[in-house]
């Protein structure tokens, strides 16, 4: 029996119509959303970055046992629910390693960040420092958030904080059902201030350090954090996947990446999750794509209609006709859709091109 991917305490009359096709629709394989707890009412996704000019500049480790002080720091009573570790090299050739990492409330998060010392040594962090820092946290209450699993089983970032994952839901299976699951979409249409396309910049060629900045909040930003898991696939769809979908996501994310302005995407990271200890990547096989859209309609409108993610979903059907439906891909998304306050982006000695940077260089 499927299940709304609303939790029945999040469940109010509609004032804004479901998009999905018709009242019994059937979607043609099972996926699952979390469950939180009733008590948790926001959750915390920080990405907090270190920058460097080259994998190489980041060698020692040293950014990454930084932040792991913090993140694992004894003084803290509210340490991260989860974290783990993930590099992306950008379009301006720079290494940039991130924590990811989550709490089940703002609450925890800033007792977190004052007694772990975090935001202490952020805020005299100078010009000086040898690599530059980004911090992107975001805190959805959850009746703007939503997550979506091929398979119950992955616990993947915000699943940390979930009691269980639901049962097969039926919001999934047709274009617009990413919105039909989060629940403030019963009332509210979710409008974003469409960006301007002035509103990108073109950064600088010579990219340099850009000090201190902290980047307001924007009405209704829409966030995906989409990954992709293939550790436990068989040999052979372990190849299928690697020489037919891998280059055509990365096909996708780089379009993003590097075109955004053209679909009202401001930035996207596809990183490789890497082991915390040797920040490889090698034996882990799971990405993910961390993308911010002016609103949720320009995410929308990029999967349902832009060649890049068209290819990426059909290429999908393709691969799963191949395996004969046995698909053990694990992928999952997580998408939230945030109020102003709900938004902090600060940089340190940042290049221009890095995450919302991009709207005011
Ligand atoms: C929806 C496949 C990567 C954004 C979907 C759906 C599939 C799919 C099958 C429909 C899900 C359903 O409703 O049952 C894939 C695969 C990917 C991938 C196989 C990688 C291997 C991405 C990435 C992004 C993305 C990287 C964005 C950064 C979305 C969004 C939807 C979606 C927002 C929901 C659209 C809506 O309901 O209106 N994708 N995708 N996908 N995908 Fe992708």
């Amino acid at each position: 029996m499927l299940v709304s991917s609303i939790a029945d305490h999040m469940k109010c009359p509609r004032t804004r119509p479901a998009q999905v096709p018709n009242p019994d629709f059937q979607p043609p394989y099972p996926s699952f959303s979390i469950r939180f707890p009733e008590n948790v009412s926001q959750l915390v996704m920080a990405v907090i970055g270190a920058q460097h000019k080259s994998a190489s500049d980041a060698a020692d480790g040293a950014s990454r046992a930084t932040l792991t002080a913090f993140l694992t720091s004894r003084a803290s009573t509210t340490l991260p629910s989860f974290f783990e570790w993930a590099s992306v090299t950008d379009n301006k050739g720079f290494y940039n390693i991130t924590a990811l990492a989550y709490w089940p409330s703002k609450a925890a998060y800033e007792s977190w960040a004052e007694e772990s010392g975090f935001r202490a040594w952020w805020q005299a962090l100078g010009p000086d420092s040898p690599n530059g820092w980004f911090l992107e946290a975001f805190f959805p209450t959850t009746d703007r958030f939503e997550t979506l699993f091929n398979t119950d089983t992955a616990r993947e970032g915000s699943a940390h904080m979930g009691q269980c994952m639901s049962a097969a839901v039926k919001e999934h299976g047709y274009w617009g059902s990413m919105r039909d699951r989060i629940p403030l979409s019963q009332t509210d249409g979710l409008e974003g201030a469409k960006a301007a396309p002035d509103e990108y910049r073109s950064p600088p060629e010579d990219v340099t350090p850009t000090g201190r900045v902290v980047i307001p909040g924007r009405k209704n930003l829409a966030v995906i954090r989409s990954g992709q898991d293939w550790l436990d696939t068989t040999p052979e769809e372990r190849t299928l996947y690697l020489d037919t979908m891998h280059p055509v996501l990365t096909r996708g994310m780089d379009f993003l990446r590097d075109h955004g302005e053209e679909v009202g995407c401001y930035s996207c990271r596809f990183s490789e999750v890497v082991d915390p200890k040797t920040a490889k990547p090698d034996g882990i096989d799971r990405t993910f794509g961390l993308a911010y859209f002016d609103e949720l309609a320009s995410l929308e409108k990029w999967c349902k209609e832009h060649p890049t993610h068209l290819a990426i979903f059909g290429g999908f059907f393709q691969y799963a006709k191949k395996l004969g439906n046995n698909v053990t891909l694990r992928v999952f998304h997580e998408v939230m859709v945030l109020q102003p306050e709900q938004q902090y982006f600060e940089y340190v000695g940042c290049h221009p091109s890095t995450g919302m940077l991009v709207t005011i260089c």
